[in-house]
């Protein structure tokens, strides 16, 4: 990992106003670790980086050359239809230089609606993109445009983060999901959740995607469910993940001695 990343993770994006659970963060970084030892190329971007908390730790993750986009209503927040946060350009761009130094001057800042925003227009500037966040506009027909817009633009290998999309404040995120999911042209799939981020890719890369992760995460999974289709694994949503309490006792489940200490466990707890 890199030292700026490190530094920005350990005290930069706390700092920063926006939104982004810490252990989300922390999974984020592992996932673009993972990218640059696999060698998966391409730029990273984001719909609705706000103050640029995820942006900023995504550009982070870049190599010499791949080049990062951020697409914003910002000062335009008639566009914004739903009030999903409020992006603001100087602090976006003060926050950026902090810690992005020279290197701010290059990003890619798209002003404009999502809605507004051919593919074309990305990959010119941008190539093909590697990761993705969409965090924009939460009503159920920017969901499916963002989703189609980043599919469209997706590099071999490449992910995308949706923001919001089990959140009870925001539902048309999950009706925007089911209905692009369920569109025969969607070729994005879910392959893990965290909290408040569920991430997808083509189905072809799920199953890489869902093995290294695992192995990189196996601390904070908690298990494997089904989405519409798509089996895709859950870390560290839940407080008890982070007790140690709850890991010893799953660890001692997993043994082989794990059966045996259960039933005595029962046993014990009958009165027996
Ligand atoms: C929830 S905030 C994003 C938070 C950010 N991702 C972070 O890391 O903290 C949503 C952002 O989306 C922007 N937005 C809302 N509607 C939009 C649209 N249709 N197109 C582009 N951006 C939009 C808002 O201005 C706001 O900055």
């Amino acid at each position: 990992m890199t030292t700026q990343r490190q530094a920005y993770l350990k005290r930069g994006y706390s700092r920063i106003g926006g939104w982004l659970f810490p252990y989300s963060a922390r999974f984020i970084d592992s996932l673009l670790e993972l990218q640059l030892e696999a060698d998966v190329r391409g730029s990273v971007g984001e719909i609705g980086v706000h103050h640029g908390k995820l942006f900023i730790l995504l550009a982070l993750g870049r190599r010499a050359g791949e080049a990062a986009f951020a697409i914003d209503v910002f000062g335009d927040q008639h566009l914004n239809r739903d009030d999903s946060g409020s992006g603001d350009r100087e602090i976006f761009l003060n926050n950026t230089r902090r810690w992005l130094g020279s290197d701010s001057e290059s990003l890619n800042v798209l002003q404009r609606s999502s809605l507004d925003v051919r593919p074309e227009e990305i990959l010119e500037r941008n190539g093909p993109v590697r990761l993705a966040s969409i965090d924009g506009g939460h009503t159920e027909d920017c969901v499916i445009n963002d989703l189609t817009l980043v599919q469209s633009v997706l590099a071999p290998k490449g992910v995308v983060i949706l923001d919001d999309h089990f959140n009870e404040f925001w539902p048309e995120v999950s009706s925007g999901v089911a209905r692009y999911l369920l569109d025969p042209g969607a070729r994005l799939r879910p392959f893990a959740i965290t909290p408040n981020k569920t991430y997808f890719a083509a189905a072809e890369d799920v199953a890489f995607y869902r093995r290294s992760l695992r192995s990189r995460n196996d601390y904070y999974y908690e298990k494997t469910a089904r989405l519409l289709g798509s089996e895709l694994d859950i870390f560290g949503t839940q407080p008890w993940t982070f007790s140690l309490k709850a890991r010893l006792i799953k660890w001692i489940k997993a043994t082989p001695f794990g059966p045996y200490v259960q039933a005595l466990h029962r046993r014990l707890a009958r009165g027996l």
